[in-house]
């Protein structure tokens, strides 16, 4: 029998926090994830082609003198390197 492995994460959104429950396959990718379970408005424009920067996230560093690490979500794939981290959703400013 073949089991899921869940990765665990969390997500901040304005003042929402959204505790996610997924598995290596599930999304493409993180921006698709953000996508179909918050959906925040004009988010990853381009659909992950690495072009518009619509998806930036920062990921929160576990000692908070350290600055956040910004990152494309659509450059990042579901998978173990996720699990534990907090990103925060950055909003978009045209
Ligand atoms: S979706 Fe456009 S750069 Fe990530």
């Amino acid at each position: 029998m073949l089991f899921k492995r869940y990765i665990l994460f969390t997500l901040l959104y304005g003042d929402e926090t959204y505790q996610i429950k997924t598995f290596a396959g599930e999304y493409d990718d993180l921006r698709e994830l953000i996508n179909k379970q918050i959906q925040p408005p004009n988010f990853g424009r381009c659909d992950g082609m690495g072009r518009c920067a619509t998806c930036m996230v920062a990921i929160q560093p576990v000692n908070p003198a350290n600055k956040p690490d910004l990152n494309l979500s659509c450059q990042l794939p579901i998978n173990d390197e996720l699990a534990n981290k907090v990103f925060s959703i950055l909003p978009y400013t045209p």
